[in-house]
């Protein structure tokens, strides 16, 4: 079984790139909460593919159809599906991908763990289009979670090796929360646009991709949400966060740089900051034994480079059982960090408010 995920809320979703449609369903969300259609449109055009040059021409509105769970422009509390329609498809560009099976994608792991009765085209349920769900299921929870005062904020923090300056950790300013969601490229130094745009097009224009870090942050959370074993703040968003196609890497705080640093220096020492508890530093990402701190929530996710790319490779052909030169056709993001940012945010706001409502 896969697809199904959670305990206090359950998200369940389904589609393939190619066929009818794909779609979320999420259960556990609270009764007679209004939800803003039109900020749930937004999200959705963030992560949309035919926005510009830097992305997939595969036009798509992504305009999610929602079948049940919302009635009077409140939720019923009972199960809420939503839904996108498949419309600008080209199966064609991918009959050669039902034995050729493209490097650092998913068609020969998806072919052996299914029988080979996965549907390949376009990627079919492996593709970066799935993520769509993932983003109508994310914008109904940070409506919720903001009811609660809680924000969600990304950017890009690097793009190959073109790096953004970091959020501060212990104060992410109320002007990024503002602005970032509004960027094209959210970026904290405004200025690395055009460098940024143009590490993308230079890979694009080799027929090549690149991959990138997104860095993000979740703010105004309370102290004590979470748990010490299994269900940590850690594992809850990380198991989220690895469901998302391309990212390879997960890291908190200071992560891996932490063994870098004296326990004198990696320590966050407290203060109340009037009846508030602070930490002058945040090098453990607002978590404490799984548990939040009150500080910000800060982790960062590196998304690999884009695997279909129009440069040829060598492969496997998997019906007549040899090697082969691949030449990909078809239409893909040349990288894929800007249209994860929003995903990012969406796996994130499902995973906290999975924890809230644990509590
Ligand atoms: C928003 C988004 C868009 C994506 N678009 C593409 C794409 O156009 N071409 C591609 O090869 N992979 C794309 N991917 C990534 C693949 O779906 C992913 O690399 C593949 O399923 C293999 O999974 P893995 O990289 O997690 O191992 C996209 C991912 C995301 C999050």
């Amino acid at each position: 079984m896969s697809g199904i995920w959670g305990n206090n809320l359950k998200i369940s979703i389904f589609g393939e790139s190619h066929g009818v449609g794909i779609g979320l369903t999420i259960d556990g969300i609270p009764s007679g909460f209004p939800i803003d259609l039109e900020r749930i449109n937004c999200e959705m055009e963030r992560r949309a593919p035919g926005r510009n040059n830097l992305s997939t021409a595969r036009k798509e509105g992504d305009k999610i159809e929602i079948l049940s769970g919302l009635f009077e422009g409140k939720t019923t509390g009972t199960p809420l599906c939503g839904m996108i329609r498949n419309s600008d498809k080209r199966s064609k560009d991918y009959s050669k991908l039902k034995s050729l099976m493209r490097p650092g994608h998913a068609d020969y792991t998806g072919n052996i763990r299914y029988d080979g009765f996965n549907d390949y085209r376009g990627g079919g349920h492996f593709s970066g289009r799935i993520t769509a769900p993932l983003v109508f299921g994310g914008a109904i929870c940070k409506q919720i979670l903001e009811s609660y005062g809680i924000k969600i904020v990304s950017h890009i923090k690097s793009i190959g090796s073109i790096e953004d300056e970091s959020f501060n950790p212990v104060n992410v300013s109320d002007t990024l929360i503002e602005e970032l969601p509004k960027m094209e490229l959210p970026l904290i130094n405004k200025a690395l646009d055009n460098d940024i745009r143009n590490e993308i097009l230079s890979a694009k224009s080799e027929g090549d991709s690149v991959g990138g870090i997104i860095e993000c942050a979740i703010v105004n959370i309370d102290a004590g949400i979470g748990n010490p074993f299994f269900d940590s703040v850690e594992s809850t968003l990380a198991h989220l966060l690895f469901s998302v196609p391309a990212v390879k890497g997960v890291e908190f705080g200071e992560g891996f740089n932490i063994t870098k640093l004296r326990g004198s220096e990696a320590n966050d020492e407290f203060y109340y900051d009037g009846d508030k508890v602070k930490t002058r530093s945040n090098n453990n990402g607002g978590i404490l034994g799984g548990i939040t701190s009150g500080m910000p929530v800060i982790f960062r996710v590196a998304i690999k480079p884009t695997a279909s790319i129009l440069k040829k490779q060598n492969t496997i052909n998997i019906d007549e059982k040899r090697n082969e030169e691949l030449n990909i056709e078809g239409r893909h993001d040349p990288c894929i960090v800007q249209r994860a940012v929003p995903v990012i945010e969406s796996v994130a706001a499902i995973g906290i408010l999975e924890l809230l409502k644990g509590r």
